[in-house]
């Protein structure tokens, strides 16, 4: 049994170009939106409000959102991992923002420069914040099946987290398995010590597809009842603090699975790749999705 509907969110903009060495002009990233929206999507996460010395591909956020203002159609959440930066995306025009922990205490510190519970207090000021002002926020947790300098990570420690971001109030706990060295085998007790701890209706899977498990880990997830899913068009993406770590699953290779178990997402499939198709030509590179490949073909 899988849920009838899955809400795809999209974190190609974001996930999937905060990695990319060449800057890509803000009128492109703005563009790229515009097309993903078009698709149907109902959530682009559009780009981060971090230093833009640790993340130099994202410091036209505030351009990217003063362009995004009037686009209807779907939510634009953006990263801030700190009151500067929820201020600054406040600031900007943003209405949702999402924080990023770690269940990995080295890439806590290699990702944000802090231990995780430095970084739970910081983020409790940012919930405050961003409470008083009605704005959702999504809580990302980092490395919830393995860390590239720790290894495994203890399911007991990403259920810990997740009730920390939960209870802080986030509106929706994303958990993300950031080098993609997760199987159904190591995800699956994981899921089980997070919903013990958050109801299962508040949490999203993050699958990076370095081993190409993206897929099956998704179905896993979907039969334990979750119906969030990110994704990333053409599998854009790696993390910057995560040496070697490839792309998001391919948001078109979701679609594909989703259409063919019979699951309604909303998103036109070939709309979708005119947006892979956009970015990858600006990029200099063929789509990182299998679905998309195959069906250019026909
Ligand atoms: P720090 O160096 O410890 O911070 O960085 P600081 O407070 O000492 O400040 C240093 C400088 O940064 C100062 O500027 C601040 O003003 C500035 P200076 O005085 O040197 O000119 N600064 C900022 N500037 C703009 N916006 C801000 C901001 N905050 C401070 N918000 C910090 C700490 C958290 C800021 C830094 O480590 C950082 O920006 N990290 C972000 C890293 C990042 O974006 N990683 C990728 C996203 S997470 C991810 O991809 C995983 C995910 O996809 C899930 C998964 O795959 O599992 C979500
Ligand atoms: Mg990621």
């Amino acid at each position: 049994r899988v849920p009838g509907f899955v809400k795809i969110v999209e974190v190609g903009p974001r996930d999937g170009l905060q990695n990319e060495k060449n800057i890509v002009p803000a009128v492109v990233k703005v563009e790229l939106i515009k097309l993903l929206v078009s698709s149907g999507l109902p959530v682009v996460e559009a780009t981060s409000f971090v230093s833009p010395k640790w993340v130099p591909q994202l410091a036209d956020a505030k351009d990217v959102m003063a362009a995004i203002q009037n686009v209807e159609g779907a939510r634009f959440p953006v990263l801030t991992p700190n009151l500067k930066g929820f201020e600054a995306a406040v600031a900007a025009g943003a209405k949702e923002v999402a924080i990023f922990a770690s269940a990995s205490e080295s890439f806590s510190k290699s990702n944000i420069n802090c231990t995780i519970e430095d970084s739970l207090i910081r983020y409790r000021d940012v919930a405050l914040a961003a409470r008083e002002l009605s704005i959702p926020v999504r809580g990302y947790l980092s490395c919830v099946v393995g860390c590239p300098v720790e290894g495994m990570v203890p399911p007991s420690k990403v259920a810990y987290v997740s009730k920390q971001l939960y209870d802080m109030g986030c509106s929706e706990i994303s958990l993300g398995d950031t080098i993609g060295v997760g199987t159904p085998g190591t995800v699956i007790p994981m899921l089980e010590a997070v919903l013990d701890a958050v109801p299962v209706d508040k949490l999203a899977v993050h699958f990076h597809d370095t081993y190409g498990q993206a897929l099956s880990n998704i179905l896993a997830s979907l039969q334990m009842g979750i119906s969030t899913v990110d994704s990333s068009v053409s599998g854009l993406g790696g993390c910057p603090y995560a040496k070697g770590a490839s792309g998001n699953v391919a948001t078109e290779d979701v679609v594909y699975m989703l259409n063919g178990l019979g699951v309604r997402t909303n998103v036109d499939i070939r709309k979708l790749m005119i947006a892979g198709d956009f970015i990858c030509k600006h990029l200099g590179r063929t789509s990182g999705s299998k679905t998309a490949i195959a069906l250019s073909k026909t």
